[in-house]
């Protein structure tokens, strides 16, 4: 994985299947942090790829996410989370969130807001 600038799209639409998410690296103050880029249509959601659990990454293997039916589930101890919101739905964090990064589409890619 390549990290990007602030100017650069973090990815472009197509490349998250729709449902789905993928991690690239984004520069945020300065410091590169992994984050999940979640597809619904033609939206995307961001989020650190850190759970609020016990500060694991959410992906089972690099930039492989569990991510079915709109929940994102965490690969160390089976939290799910609201794709959508981010919210923590079931597990040992549940009422916690994940912690959002505003993006936007604009032209089919996905861009800090
Ligand atoms: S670190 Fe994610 S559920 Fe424990």
């Amino acid at each position: 994985m390549t990290p990007i600038t602030d100017a650069a799209p973090l990815c472009l639409l197509t490349d998250i299947p729709d449902g789905g998410a993928v991690e690239v690296e984004a520069l945020l103050r300065g410091e590169a942090e992994s984050l999940l880029v979640y597809r619904h249509g033609d939206d995307a959601r961001a989020y650190l790829n850190v759970c609020p659990h016990a500060g694991r990454r959410l992906d089972y293997a690099p930039g492989k996410f569990l991510v079915r039916g709109g929940t994102i589930i965490c690969a160390a101890h089976g939290a799910s989370f609201a794709a959508d919101s981010g919210e923590c739905t079931q597990g040992p964090c549940k009422g916690d969130s994940l912690r959002r990064i505003d993006v936007r589409v604009v032209d089919g890619a996905v861009r800090l807001a």
